[in-house]
């Protein structure tokens, strides 16, 4: 070989080597960017929002606030996912403005990041556990024999420790982080007692947990707020080997099932920390099998954590852009906006952006260009376009493709 191709094949290769590279590179940024839409705005800041914007003078939550209009921590599930959320916010909007017209409440200006923040405050308000049932709760004390090992207060076992003078275990995460860290301990000694390992169901665990609070002299649970990181739950998952065994949505190990599909997650925290719980010999006989060390928690992991469980669930979309390009029309967003949603005389084009549309950049365009759509289709006669429940999914996966993939 002469040393010219020597070189043209050292130069080749560096190329392909530099097309890889570059191609790595840009896969990886495109998976990151994945990410990073998944996760979830921080809840406290939400609660601040939501005094701020003043949906605080018309919306209670859970109970809390006024009944000029729906309370928004009842949604149940009809408000477990982000696109439900916005879904009915777009379906209310119009008898929304008119009642903050007719109040003179001032007309709420949104950022990218308020929206995000609110968004992750009215999901927390859905998942915050409801008060236990104490009574029910020390029956189960007893069945689920718990007391043969451990006292709250007078009687019972003493194997583990009297649970009254235990670190905090009075909120849920603090319960399911503890539950979590002792697991193993328990297990070896109730198969040393021949004690099955107890499974929980539906709210025992609250109950239970309510009980245990109870006995301590906890004070009434006060509407509690994750002081929770979803970015940082993340990493975790990542550093914490949960994902060596569980996918989230197909990324990662296939041991565990896949905890960001299928089986939809708990509605509330008690429950999560219950299938933790029913889960964890399963689990560590798993991690023995696969050398991996058992990882426990410490201060704010597993709120992080949990968080970023359910921030995975609560962007829940997958929809369908051909569906979504056939309810674009029967909806009447083409009237305005185009056929292929690309503009018409009336509205803007809605498929070049900068970002994705998600739920919350949706909510966003609704509360800042909302008024003058709804005044176009009042001039229009055209009626103010009702979303059922799943439409806002596909609605979006049709907006967000590529306008040539929608149209083979
Ligand atoms: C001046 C009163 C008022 C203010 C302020 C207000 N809303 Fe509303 N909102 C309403 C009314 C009234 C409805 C019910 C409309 C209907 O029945 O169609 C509603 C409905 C909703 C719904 C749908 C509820 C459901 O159960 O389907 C959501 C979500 C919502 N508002 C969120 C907000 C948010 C977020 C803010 C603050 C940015 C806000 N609202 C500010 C009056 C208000
Ligand atoms: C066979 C005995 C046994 C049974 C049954 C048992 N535990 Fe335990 N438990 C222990 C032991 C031992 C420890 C201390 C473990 C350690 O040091 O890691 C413990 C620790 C705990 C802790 C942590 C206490 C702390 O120090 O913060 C909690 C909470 C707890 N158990 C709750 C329960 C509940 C609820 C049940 C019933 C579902 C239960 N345990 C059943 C033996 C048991
Ligand atoms: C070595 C493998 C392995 C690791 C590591 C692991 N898990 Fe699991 N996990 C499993 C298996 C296997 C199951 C199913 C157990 C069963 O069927 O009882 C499971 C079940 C679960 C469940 C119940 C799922 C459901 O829908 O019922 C949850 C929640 C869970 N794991 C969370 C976690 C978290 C959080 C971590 C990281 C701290 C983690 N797992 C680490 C193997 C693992
Ligand atoms: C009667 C006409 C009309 C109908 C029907 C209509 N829109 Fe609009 N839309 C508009 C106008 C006009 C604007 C721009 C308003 C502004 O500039 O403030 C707009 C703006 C938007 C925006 C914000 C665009 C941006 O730049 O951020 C989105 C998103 C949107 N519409 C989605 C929809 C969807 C989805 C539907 C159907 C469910 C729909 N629209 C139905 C007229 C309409």
């Amino acid at each position: 070989m002469s040393s010219r191709h020597r070189l043209l094949i050292g130069i080749l290769a560096g190329i392909a080597v530099l097309v890889l590279l570059v191609g790595i590179i840009r896969y990886r940024r495109r998976e990151t960017q994945e990410w990073n839409t998944f996760l979830v705005g921080d809840p406290r800041a939400g609660a601040q929002i939501f005094q701020q914007k003043r949906c605080s003078s018309c919306h209670a939550i859970l109970g809390a606030g006024p009944t000029l209009a729906p309370d928004l921590g009842l949604r149940g599930a009809a408000g477990s996912t982000m696109a439900n959320l916005a879904t009915q916010m777009w379906n209310h909007a119009p008898r929304m403005w008119e009642t903050i017209d007719h109040n003179k409440v001032p007309y709420p200006q949104f950022s990218r990041e308020d929206m995000a923040n609110l968004f992750a405050y009215l999901y927390v308000t859905c998942y915050d556990d409801e008060s236990g049932n104490a009574a029910h709760g020390e029956i189960l004390f007893t069945q689920k024999g718990c007391i043969r090992c451990h006292s709250v207060g007078d009687g019972g076992g003493t194997v583990g420790p009297n649970l009254r003078d235990t670190g905090p275990v009075d909120t849920p995460i603090f319960w399911t982080q503890t539950m979590w860290n002792h697991a193993p301990a328990m297990q070896a000694h109730m198969s040393e007692l021949k004690i099955a390992w107890p499974q929980f169901d539906g709210e025992e665990m609250n109950d239970l947990l309510a009980y245990v609070r109870q006995e301590r002299g906890g004070t009434e649970q006060e509407a509690q707020l994750l002081p929770a990181n979803p970015r940082r739950g993340w990493n975790l998952f990542q550093k914490k080997g949960c994902i060596t065994c569980h996918a989230i949505r197909g990324v990662g190990g296939t041991v565990g099932p896949d905890l960001g599909a299928g089986r939809p997650l708990p509605r509330n925290l008690t429950q999560m920390a219950a299938r933790m719980w029913n889960h964890s010999p399963a689990m560590w006989t798993a991690m023995k099998d696969k050398g991996i060390q058992r990882p426990t928690f410490a201060g704010q992991e597993m709120a992080d954590l949990i968080a970023f469980l359910y921030s995975v669930r609560y962007f829940e979309m997958g929809g369908s852009p051909v569906i979504g390009e056939a309810l674009f029309s029967e909806r009447k967003c083409s009237r305005c906006h185009g056929a292929d949603g690309r503009g018409g005389d009336i509205g803007p084009n809605l498929r070049k952006r900068s970002g994705p549309l998600t739920p919350v950049t949706f909510a966003l365009a609704l509360w800042s260009h909302g008024p003058r759509m709804y005044t176009k289709a009042q001039e229009l006669g055209i009626g103010w376009p009702a979303l059922n429940e799943g439409d806002l999914s596909h609605l979006l996966a049709f907006l967000n493709s590529t306008p040539a993939v929608a149209h083979n």
